[in-house]
């Protein structure tokens, strides 16, 4: 039997590039579905029958009721939105309860911890990251510091002494920057009125599934089970290569599921890199292939592209190869998956940026976002007219969807796995033999 029983899915961008629906759609090959880093910053979209969910903090297996879905020790953990969560899916008539484990080493985010995002990115005036504020960045900064609070401290008698005392020391800090915490709100809440929903939420987590995932999910693998992995953010918002300080406060890339999960190196099979046609970006730092113009305007509109946890409109422009060569190269991609084709439907041209140019005028490839310059270089593909409406297999393609996923193949070296043409699960041509 292979030893290789955990798969990887994650974004090679700058985040939402449909991580949610293709997790949906593959969770039928898996027994188990785990997210690994990254908390309520992340917003993951299912389109199910025409209705529409957007996951949080849930794994994206969830409405599978047959796989177990795991919020892994990486993860960060607020239980008020953790908890409306479980609501919203239990409205909808499931028990997610039943189908959901929560690592006990899992950190907590405070709702101080969002007190302190706004203060940091207040204080950081026209330099601040454009971050989601659901307090990421501090309780990582405290996990790492050796502060922070776990799920496994709710079941502590003295927990209310440990809430206190992190608490007072988040106002200490609050209060040093002189920021004004009575004005802002937290989801629409004053501080006090989140801090009650907080605390009452924090009784329900405590009525699921708290276990040593590690252990769970290499107990799985020892039984053969079949694990995939769900990345959040993107490559690009990698904290050690994404474009710091523009960047989230988690490793994003496949290397962030061995210390989120708990799992060997050597278990990781294959690894699904996932990209939009074009590329998004949502928050502040560098883009080197954003349009500003009428283009941009025309992408944003025809790809719907505002956030599914902030609503804010997303930066827009075409494909970048240096950047996605990149991503593929850190994360030992061996599948590609290109999202929102449809979008694309109708564009005369279609610009992929193949390299930069230098101020010699020399074409780069090799790609940091530690550098400065970048003058994207680009080739210009034919468009298509059709609509992919009626698209249901890779033979309906039209020919130059067909040859701008060659392109894309010959570029990066790698196969095109999935193409997705629509946000719908059922919107989703399976291109790999090996995946039908
Ligand atoms: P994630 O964070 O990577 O899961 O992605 P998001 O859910 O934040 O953003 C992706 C958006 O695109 C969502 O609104 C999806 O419903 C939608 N979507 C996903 N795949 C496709 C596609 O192939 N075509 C279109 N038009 N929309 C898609
Ligand atoms: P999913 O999983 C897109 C961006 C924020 C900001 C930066 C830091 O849906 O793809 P943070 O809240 O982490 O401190 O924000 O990262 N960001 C995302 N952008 N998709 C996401 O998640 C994101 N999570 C964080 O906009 O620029
Ligand atoms: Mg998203």
């Amino acid at each position: 039997m292979s030893e290789m029983q955990v798969d990887v899915l994650l974004g090679l961008q700058w985040g939402d590039e449909g991580k949610g629906k293709i997790v949906d759609v593959l969770s039928p090959k898996y027994d188990i579905i785990a997210r690994f880093q990254g908390g309520p910053n992340a917003g993951h979209t299912l389109e199910i029958d025409g209705d529409t969910h957007v996951l949080h903090i849930i794994p994206s297996g969830i409405f599978h009721p047959e796989k177990e879905n795991v919020i892994g020790n990486g993860v960060i953990v607020d239980p008020f939105i953790l908890k409306n969560e479980l609501d919203e899916l239990k409205k909808k008539g499931l028990n997610p309860e039943k189908n959901l484990v929560l690592s006990r080493k899992a950190h907590l985010i405070l709702p101080t911890h969002r007190i302190l995002d706004a203060a940091y990115e207040a204080a950081k005036g026209k330099a601040k990251i454009g971050s989601t504020l659901k307090g990421i960045g501090p309780a990582y900064t405290d996990k790492t510091s050796r502060g922070g609070l776990r799920i496994i401290d709710l079941f502590d008698e003295a927990f209310d002494q440990k809430y206190q005392q992190l608490k007072a020391e988040h106002f200490r800090i609050i209060k040093m920057y002189n920021f004004d915490y009575s004005a802002a709100t937290v989801d629409g809440l004053s501080f006090e009125q989140y801090e009650a929903q907080w605390l009452k939420a924090i009784e329900e987590v405590k009525k699921l599934r708290v276990i040593s995932t590690e252990n769970y999910l290499n107990k799985k693998i020892a039984e053969g089970k079949k694990i995939l992995a769900e990345g959040a953010q993107g490559t690009l918002l990698d904290i050690d290569f994404g474009s710091y300080p523009f960047v989230t406060s988690s490793n994003t890339v496949t290397a962030g599921v061995c210390s989120g999960l708990g799992i060997a190196p050597a278990r990781i099979g294959r690894v699904y890199g996932i990209v939009k046609s074009y590329c998004t970006r949502v928050g502040n730092g560098p883009f080197p292939t954003e349009l500003h113009g009428d283009e941009g305007d025309k992408l944003r509109e025809a790809g719907h592209e505002y956030g599914a946890t902030t609503g804010r409109p997303r930066r827009c422009g075409w494909l970048d190869l240096n950047a996605l060569n990149y991503a593929l190269m850190l994360n030992g991609v061996t599948d590609l998956i290109i999202t929102k084709a449809d979008v694309l439907s109708g564009f005369a041209t279609i610009k992929v940026a193949r390299s930069y140019r230098n101020e010699t005028g020399e074409e780069i490839k090799e790609f940091d976002l530690d550098d400065q310059e970048f003058v994207p270089v680009y080739d210009e593909l034919q468009g298509w007219e059709q609509s992919l409406e009626n698209v249901y297999n890779p033979e309906q393609m039209p020919q130059m969807l067909k040859a701008y996923i060659n392109y894309i193949e010959n570029k990066t070296a790698t196969p095109v796995s999935i193409l997705s043409v629509g946000a719908d699960r059922s919107r989703t041509l399976i291109i790999a033999e090996n995946l039908k």
